[in-house]
């Protein structure tokens, strides 16, 4: 059972992932790179996108959360902190994005992180290999995902862009760690049921 103290930790970091206000470590990857000239319908699109995106982490946030919490492996937790920092990194990339494009996160955050937290701590009563491999599946999906978004983002945006392939890379890693760590493969319904619950978020958080 985790400390109190411990809980109180998770909280906070909840409170923060839900509002919006992550501390990045490393410095955002569009530091540097001057800002397109986007009409109002590509700047909306952009940050719509990056919404999308935000939620992606704020949900990514609530599974590795939850994941840490029931890990029965301190080895397991430990090798998986360098991706939870990263994951906070991407929280604060993708709100600033927003914010630069004139958008806003998702009104629905706190509902969207705890359906993940619900799923993440679900995935963790399995054990770890399924708890990893719920990682590992989610990971792959959001670097697709990401791919998706660059096809889709304007070409001259460079600055959203390169959030957005920083973020990729890392994601690769962090799939690649899960699987590492002993991930099993998880069922096919199982990878299909979570394809359809990112399409429901996605679709819905373009818009709100
Ligand atoms: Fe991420
Ligand atoms: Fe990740």
């Amino acid at each position: 059972m985790p400390s109190f103290d411990r809980l109180i930790g998770e909280f906070d970091r909840a409170l923060r992932a839900v509002s919006g206000v992550a501390r990045a470590a490393r410095r955002s990857p569009a530091e540097g790179v001057p800002e397109a000239g986007l009409d109002a319908g590509e700047r909306a699109h952009a940050a719509a996108l990056m919404r999308v995106n935000h939620v992606g982490e704020v949900c990514a946030q609530a599974l590795y959360q939850g994941q840490s919490l029931t890990a029965r492996n301190k080895e397991t937790k430990n090798k998986l902190q360098q991706a939870v920092r990263e994951e906070e990194d991407h929280l604060a990339w993708s709100a600033e994005r927003i914010r630069e494009l004139g958008g806003a996160p998702s009104l629905l955050n706190p509902l969207w992180y705890a359906g993940a937290f619900a799923i993440g701590a679900a995935a963790g009563a399995l054990g770890d290999r399924w708890n990893l491999a719920f990682l590992a599946e989610t990971e792959r999906q959001v670097e697709e995902h990401l791919s998706g978004h660059l096809a889709a983002l304007p070409a001259q945006d460079r600055r959203t862009r390169a959030v957005v392939e920083a973020m990729r890379a890392d994601e690769a890693r962090h799939r690649a760690t899960a699987l590492g760590l002993g991930a099993a493969e998880l069922p096919a319904p199982v990878s299909d049921a979570m394809r359809l619950a990112s399409r429901v978020m996605t679709t819905v958080a373009y818009r709100i």
